[in-house]
């Protein structure tokens, strides 16, 4: 069997992985086993699902540059489409559980948690990157502007990085780490448009 040529393995293989990690918070909220405190675990679960995601998603072209796994830029619409899934998990969760679905109190939050603020305005900006991920949207907008708008991505990790790191009070380990990765994946990104003005390293 030929790996790199095989799209339905690899698209099993990432909705298998995409999907089990939502199986098993059910399976473990059904048996009563996520811990002392369900939601807070459900709420970061979610939020950490969303963010790790949209990192995947932001390798994929760096990887194909780098190791020629071509083979994952047909998977990249269904990597980033998992982030925004886990990241409407993660806004239900809050507004279900955190909010008790009081909707009113929402903007008194924002304005109390400035972390619930930077998380929405990063939410937000997955839902055009999500509704233009299709092929059809990819020819409406044209290859160029699509890719343009794409870099939203870019913003988008910042800005979860940056909301995680707001949340973490003493052991900063975790969002840091996301953010040298960020870093990284954006500095490959500027070096390689660099190199390269006139192609887009999309
Ligand atoms: C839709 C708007 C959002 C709201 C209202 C929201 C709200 C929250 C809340 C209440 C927490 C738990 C805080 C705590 O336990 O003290 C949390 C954690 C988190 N959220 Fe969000 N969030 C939003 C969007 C996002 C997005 C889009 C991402 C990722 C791209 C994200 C990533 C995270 C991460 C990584 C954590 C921390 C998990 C941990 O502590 O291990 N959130 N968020």
């Amino acid at each position: 069997m030929n790996f790199s040529s095989d799209t339905r393995f690899h698209r099993q293989l990432v909705l298998f992985n995409g999907l089990l990690p939502a199986l098993l918070i059910l399976l473990d909220g059904l048996r009563g086993k996520l811990g002392a405190n369900p939601v807070e675990f459900v709420t970061r679960a979610t939020g950490v699902l969303s963010l790790v995601f949209l990192v995947i998603t932001l390798m994929v072209t760096p990887l194909r540059k780098l190791f020629g796994w071509n083979w994952l830029l047909k998977q990249r619409r269904l990597l980033g489409l998992f982030s925004f899934y886990y990241g409407i998990a993660h806004l239900l969760t809050y507004l279900g559980f955190d909010r008790d679905w009081k909707l009113q109190s929402v903007p008194a939050d924002i304005y109390k948690r400035p972390f619930i603020a930077i998380g929405m305005l990063t939410f937000v900006l997955l839902i055009p990157l999500a509704v233009t991920s299709t092929n059809a949207m990819i020819k409406t907008l044209g290859g160029k502007r699509w890719a343009q708008l794409h870099r939203l991505t870019y913003v988008a990790a910042i800005g979860g990085v940056l909301h995680y790191y707001m949340i973490v009070k003493s052991d900063i380990s975790y969002p840091v780490l996301f953010g040298v990765v960020v870093a990284l994946l954006l500095g490959y990104r500027v070096y390689v448009s660099l190199r390269k003005p006139t192609k887009s390293a999309a």
